[in-house]
């Protein structure tokens, strides 16, 4: 993970660095550090915790003169999150200094090489190993700073994005990736690299997607290519067009909440171009009807949230399209030897586009020579630009660690894509896929009803902010939505919560039920209602307090439930699309009765490009 910056150009660097780090920090925000050429030497400034401390200390980057720098936000694999091992990472003589996102895998034999040859390190890191191999290299070869990087790159095996800039070519940054992301920025005060486009987006639109092992050499107004030899390539700049505001706050207290807000735009921004006139368009996949007929089965494989999604989607592909459906977690995929038959999709569905373990299974979907299908929301990531289609789920920029936005848009991206093989494969008809619209097209406005009923939820958080657990429990969909209303809650709460399929309870977990446990039951599925019923008479039995969250014809429930809360009717495939809006408020109002940093919760980052 981590967050990385570069600049050069005729502005002072620091303030661009730390204005950079601030749209990266969702990428790491254990610590973080700058380096900047002062005119004679190189200086690094770091500290750990957040940004502002670094800010405070540097007085908003004034402090550090000069026009080229290097800068990183981190999260930390290697090594504790100290000042020492926050980045960048110099060489011995202070002449090179380096900032890196990802892992150095064989960093260990790496370093007993260099301390054979008399390197001595300071830090725990891999990336300290990155900084020393260059200044072992550029010696070497006659202190030239492009084949020291071009040796580094086939030495170190892992993942990595690196800003580097060396003492002795003052108005020059050097960067190269591999598996973790990168782009440069083309500026008219100066160019830019960073991990990620908004960081550079107040700077310039223009930007280039380093693919792996591309190096880039920047200075204040060149931009140079270069493959894995070192050979000059050419690349395309690709313009950016997103609206610059939607990486910022507008008024609300924190980006979590704006994004919950954002739900009923991003839906209908995800849906819409893709409904014309009772059909299902959707160009971007590329595939005739022949093709679509001729899938046997569909591999959905994905991290967190964008899993659960796909345990939703089973249910609706295998219910309305009649395909089997096997659905992954990516870091489990990737190791289990798959098989793949005639006519598998893969679908790999991630916010990011950056997720390590997504990115490693669509390659081995690849490698396999299996079609590969990417939901992707960030523009121009990994995934998306590997995949070989990409279908876009338009949320927009989302900054808050704990995903809502996406993942809404990433349900109906999957609604929309079961429907259009539904009637293909003439599961449908032309008539109940009109229905089925309809009901998909009502669905922003039904998730703004439930907006609007925000302070009966909130005082409900506010009760339970001391929980020590609380159990989420559904069956077939509401399972899934169970899945997600639990990582919601334990990912910015810091509460234990589990989810259960409410049918398992009692095959051991029902023992974890004690006198006013919390136990939030999800019945939105008609089929299902009495079975669930049930299973919520057997935790009240046990002493729960439970939270029904039910359509609103289910007036019933409020003979067996402790609180309700009533989501408006649609199809029972698209129940997840509304009942997940109260859970994720219940768990944004329990994190901000807490105190809690909602939007950076401890030990988390936004984009996972670590293993
Ligand atoms: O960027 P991705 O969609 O691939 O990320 C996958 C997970 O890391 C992500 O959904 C994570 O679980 C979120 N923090 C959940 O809110």
């Amino acid at each position: 993970m981590c967050g990385i910056v570069g600049y050069v150009g005729k502005e002072q660097a620091a303030p661009i660095l730390l204005d950079g780090l601030s749209k990266l920090e969702y990428r790491g925000y254990d610590s973080a550090g700058m380096a900047v050429y002062d005119g004679e030497k190189i200086v690094i400034n770091k500290s750990t915790g957040r940004l502002k401390v670094l800010s405070e200390l540097t007085h908003d980057g004034e402090n550090m003169p000069g026009h080229i720098g290097i800068g990183h936000t981190r999260w930390a694999t290697h090594g504790e999150p100290t000042e020492t091992n926050a980045h960048p990472h110099f060489n011995e003589s202070k002449t090179i200094a380096v900032v890196h996102n990802g892992i150095i895998e064989n960093y260990l034999k790496l370093k007993n090489l260099l301390i054979e040859r008399g390197y001595q390190f300071v830090s725990d890191t891999d990336t300290e190993v990155v900084a020393h191999l260059l200044d072992y290299y550029y010696k070497k070869y006659d202190k030239d700073p492009l084949t020291a990087v071009v040796k580094v790159i086939h030495r170190v095996e892992g993942s990595y994005a690196l800003g580097i800039i060396f003492a002795d070519y003052p108005d020059v940054v050097y960067s190269v990736r591999k598996d973790s992301p990168l782009i440069v920025g083309k500026a008219k005060e100066g160019n830019l690299i960073a991990s990620d486009v908004p960081a550079v987006l107040k700077y310039t639109r223009d930007v280039y997607f380093i693919e792996n092992e591309e190096i880039a050499r920047l200075t204040e107004d060149t931009i140079e290519f270069f493959n894995v030899d070192g050979e000059p390539i050419q690349k395309q700049s690709k313009h950016i067009d997103w609206d610059i505001n939607a990486a910022e706050k507008n008024g609300y207290e924190h980006f979590m909440l704006k994004e919950i807000y954002e739900q009923p735009k991003a839906v209908r921004d995800t849906i819409s171009p893709r409904i014309k006139d009772g059909k299902i368009i959707i160009e971007e996949l590329g595939m005739t009807d022949e093709e679509i007929r001729s899938i046997k089965k569909i591999h959905i494989v994905a991290c967190g949230s964008a899993y659960h999604t796909g345990v939703t989607n089973k249910y609706i592909f295998e219910g309305l399209a009649r395909i089997p459906v096997e659905v992954d977690l990516a870091s489990e995929f990737r190791y289990r030897n798959p098989i793949f038959e005639e006519g598998a999709l893969v679908i790999i569905i991630s916010q990011s586009g950056e997720t390590a373990d997504s990115l490693a299974a669509l390659r081995l979907a690849k490698e396999k020579g299996v079609k590969t299908l990417g939901i992707v929301n960030v523009v121009g990531s990994s995934i998306a630009r590997e995949a070989d289609k990409v279908m876009y789920t338009w949320a927009g920029p989302e900054i808050a660690v704990a995903t809502t936005k996406a993942y809404s848009c990433q349900l109906v991206a999957q609604y929309l894509l079961a429907l259009k093989f539904a009637q293909v494969r003439g599961q449908i008809t032309d008539e109940q896929l009109k229905e089925y619209l309809h009901e998909i097209e009502m669905l922003p406005n039904q998730i703004e009803i439930l907006l609007g009923n925000k302070e009966r939820i909130q005082k409900f958080a506010n009760r339970y902010v001391a929980a020590k657990d609380v159990f989420f429990i559904g069956r077939g969909i509401d399972y899934a939505i169970s899945l997600e209303g639990s990582l919601k809650l334990k990912e910015i709460s810091y509460i234990h919560s589990e989810a259960y399929a409410a049918g398992e309870l009692k095959h051991g977990t029902i023992s974890l039920i004690e006198d006013g446990t919390l136990v939030t039951a999800v019945v939105t599925q008609e089929e299902l209602y009495k079975k669930t019923i049930s299973n919520i008479v057997e935790v009240k039995t046990r002493g729960a307090y439970v939270l029904a969250v039910t359509n609103d014809d289910n007036l019933d429930i409020e003979k067996t439930a402790d609180s309700v809360i009533y989501i408006p009717k649609t199809n029972a495939y698209f129940t997840n699309s509304l009942a997940i809006i109260p859970l994720q408020l219940f768990a944004y109002y329990v994190s901000v009765g807490k105190g809690l940093d909602v939007d950076k919760p401890r030990n988390l980052a936004k984009s996972v490009t670590v293993e």
